[in-house]
């Protein structure tokens, strides 16, 4: 289960002063229900998890079982929304050594098409080759760059190295009904595909096969992720009060906060598998809310690891910013440190206690410091890591940032802005129908 902590915000914005979002709030999550707010034909993640039937997870799983019986290796080629989710739930769940284990009860999931790195794909390729991998092909459009490059490899060096007939069973897309390369290709090659709807965005994608067949690649539970957040739909919904509805709370505060010049938001976790929940929370809230020369900037560290080099800037630097920190109440094993007769290293004082008793020591010691050098600070606590917690907690991040989009006023579900590289790239790529963009590009650059 996911809990929201908003008393530790009150030093620095009033009760009051949230409680005053009710009406704005309520018409925001109003108009997600209704469809009546900007982006309204991007609505279709709203009802995604109580809308999952069993049969649609058994396909899922069906799939999942195909590639895990033929594959050592499973690259997820993806970028943006189309590989954050999978990678955050899977990173949170997976045992942070088991991929350099031998003997492997689950087949690695590797990521690829989120990048142009020469040095990143060789190396990839070189590494693959000789093993049984392979490749879950990830894009709504069918047509971004990273993604189609990436795939360009891997689909030789499959066939190559599998035969034609096996990559045909270990290749996977993921993709548009209709338009796109990879729906071309998965259709000409025969490929197992599954459909991305067209009212689902990417970011918001990670219930839907994009985010639940690696998911379900990689060996965990696809059900109750699904549950978890079915859970945190209910707790989110419409009907719900403004003051009993986490997601909407979270959207007053932080719109709050930014309005007292708070304009940097540092997502925050204790654990080290958390990290990539927050590259996927980086681009849900950036890519949502930064429009219109407005927005939120959305950041992230890891502590304790980053508090001895961010930690001096969060402390001490410029007084704009606010912490949301992911909590977890509860590790998976239990690890005692031991007393020691020499005491060389001084650590006695420890001796007996649990390491996770150290971490929380230093989270609470954190707060506290934090608040006293003038961070607001939101919590958000789990009660340990599971896929059903994961579920709640990514719906809820999702409402959210619906909610807040609207109070603050802009479209949550597009992203202009991402397309100006894209442009020029072409352009000076020479890309076919990017003529006119290519003259004008080299004129610049004389
Ligand atoms: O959230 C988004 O819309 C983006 O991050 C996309 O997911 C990303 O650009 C990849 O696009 P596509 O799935 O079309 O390859």
């Amino acid at each position: 289960m996911i809990t929201l902590h908003i008393e530790k915000t009150f030093d620095f914005i009033s009760k009051d002063s949230v409680a005053a979002y009710e009406a704005k709030a309520k018409a925001a999550r109003e108009a997600l229900e209704n469809g009546t707010g900007k982006g309204n034909d991007f609505l279709g993640w709203l009802h995604l998890p109580s809308s999952i039937t069993t049969d649609f997870l058994a396909d899922i799983n069906n799939t999942a079982k195909v590639l895990r019986e033929h594959c050592d290796y499973v690259v997820v080629a993806g970028i943006g929304g189309s590989y954050l989710g999978a990678r955050a739930i899977i990173e949170a769940l997976s045992n942070s050594f088991s991929w350099l284990k031998e003997e492997k009860k689950d087949p690695v999931i590797i990521y690829a098409g989120h990048n142009i790195g020469e040095d990143y794909l060789f190396e990839l390729t070189e590494f693959l080759k000789g093993k049984k991998f392979g490749v879950i092909n990830i894009s709504k459009s069918g047509t971004t760059t990273e993604t189609a490059l990436a795939f360009r490899l891997l689909k030789k060096q499959c066939e190559d190295q599998r035969g034609k007939e096996v990559a045909k069973k270990v290749i996977v897309a993921i993709t548009d009904a209709k338009k796109g390369a990879a729906r071309i290709t998965a259709d000409k090659e025969g490929y197992k595909s599954f459909i991305i709807p067209d009212n689902v965005g990417g970011r918001f994608s990670v219930l839907t096969p994009v985010g639940l067949l690696p998911i379900a690649v990689a060996g965990f539970d696809i059900v109750q992720f699904v549950a978890g957040a079915t859970a945190m739909e209910k707790a989110c919904g419409v009907d719900v009060p403004f003051a009993k509805n986490p997601a909407a709370i979270y959207a007053a505060v932080r719109n709050e906060l930014y309005k007292n010049g708070k304009k940097i938001e540092i997502l925050v976790n204790y654990n080290p598998k958390l990290h990539y929940i927050s590259e996927w929370w980086k681009q849900l809230y950036g890519e949502s809310e930064g429009k219109e020369h407005k927005g939120i900037f959305p950041a992230a560290v890891d502590f304790s690891t980053d508090l001895h080099s961010m930690g001096q800037w969060i402390q001490d630097g410029e007084r704009t910013i606010f912490e949301t920190v992911i909590s977890v109440e509860h590790t998976h094993n239990k690890l005692t440190v031991p007393s020691d007769s020499e005491n060389l290293d001084g650590l006695n004082f420890l001796a007996g206690k649990r390491v996770d008793e150290v971490n929380k020591m230093a989270e609470l010691g954190t707060q506290i410091a934090h608040i006293d050098g003038g961070v607001p600070n939101i919590r958000l606590t789990m009660e340990t890591i599971n896929e059903y917690n994961l579920g709640e907690l990514l719906y809820f991040f999702e409402v959210g940032c619906g909610i807040s989009g609207y109070v603050l006023g802009v479209n949550p579900f597009d992203q202009p802005g991402v397309e100006a590289y894209k442009k020029n790239m072409f352009a000076l790529l020479n890309k076919p129908g990017f003529e006119e963009e290519s003259k004008a590009i080299q004129a610049r650059l004389k």
